[in-house]
């Protein structure tokens, strides 16, 4: 390989593996759905060709030996075969319910310690810490931690995909998705996209780097970032003017955001509708797309203004905005003015 062409590959994983390494609880137990999955249908796969086989020969054309005397146009009883389809029925709903249990357990997850940024890009994972620190096809995680991703694309549809930890997602502009995972293992395991996403869509390769606490707080400093998401969040809002509106004095009526994270909101229309990441998002870039209940759409859409990063800072800014958390700016500010 020479090195114009060769991909960023991490040392890892060498060797001949069955099935990828597990580096979290959740990898192996979707490896035992797995197994349990082609263990079950080996069973039926040998019972049914084993049947076949069975009966192909016993009943051959001139077998004298077979008893030909209950042929199935003659039999009425059914109970054999009504009992097999009822046990595989069963089995399978089982195999249903616990399918959809981890798969549910996939989206839903428990609280995360932190939320990490993964921007797809042709033809490299960008990401973005809570404190500020950016790293590309890289992302060093705390070892024993959950760890929840906020995964986007800033061109075309990509795939992020960790198989040490059974974990993927498609990655598609425009949208935002979530996922999360709780490494047992420190070390590093392989990220690559899973999606065709142009020419280079093979060397979109990246690595997670599971680190000791220890380690991982060194890491953190090392890096030196500086500013925060929130707060990076908070000077693009005021930059692109969004404060303008959305804040204290202005003339334009337009709601007010603090508190706004996980409220519900009326809407013009008559709906109700929670306010997560993906409403916050959506009312920067298609802010026609849901009007608040009493304001007139007067908004400009930010689409195309703003990079998939800073979209992540102003929605993170917004999140963390607690009730009432304008208003005492504003005292503090007419207090100064006072003086
Ligand atoms: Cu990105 Cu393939």
């Amino acid at each position: 390989m020479n090195d114009e062409v060769a991909p960023y590959l991490p040392e890892v994983e060498k060797g001949l593996h069955l099935i990828p390494t597990q580096a979290t609880e959740h990898a192996g137990q979707l490896d035992h759905l797995y197994f349990a999955l082609v263990g079950a249908s080996a069973i039926i796969l040998l019972m049914v060709v084993g049947l076949i086989a069975f009966f192909g020969f016993r009943y051959r054309a001139g077998n004298k030996a077979a008893d030909r005397s209950n042929l199935p146009s003659t039999r009425t009883e059914n109970r054999v075969e009504i009992a097999v389809l009822a046990a595989m029925l069963v089995a399978f709903m089982g195999f249903f319910a616990w399918a959809t249990t981890l798969y549910l357990d996939s989206y839903r997850g428990p609280e995360p310690a932190m939320t990490i940024d993964v921007i797809g890009k042709q033809w490299m994972w960008k990401i973005q810490h809570p404190d500020g620190t950016r790293e590309i096809n890289a992302i060093h995680v705390p070892v024993d931690e959950v760890i929840r991703l906020r995964v986007t694309s800033q061109d075309v549809i990509h795939s992020f995909f960790v198989p040490a930890f059974r974990l993927k997602r498609d990655v598609v502009p425009g949208t935002e998705k979530t996922a999360w995972f709780k490494a047992t293992e420190p070390g590093e395991y392989r990220l690559f996209c899973t999606e065709y996403c142009g020419s280079f869509h093979s060397r979109m390769l990246g690595k997670v780097v599971v680190m000791e606490r220890g380690d991982y707080q060194a890491w953190l400093t090392r890096q030196g970032s500086g500013q925060t998401l929130a707060s990076a969040g908070k000077q693009l809002f005021q930059a692109h003017g969004c404060s303008g509106c959305h804040m204290g004095k202005s003339n334009v009526r337009a709601p007010s955001l603090d508190g706004l994270y996980g409220r519900s909101v009326a809407l013009d229309s008559g709906e109700v509708i929670l306010a997560d990441e993906a409403y916050i998002r959506d009312s920067i870039l298609q802010p026609d797309k849901h009007i608040a209940a009493g304001y007139e759409p007067i908004m400009p859409s930010f689409a195309g203004q703003l990079s998939e990063e800073d979209i992540l800072r102003i929605v993170t800014y917004i999140k963390s905005l607690q009730p009432g958390e304008w208003v005492k700016e504003s005292v503090k500010e007419n207090e100064g003015e006072s003086r």
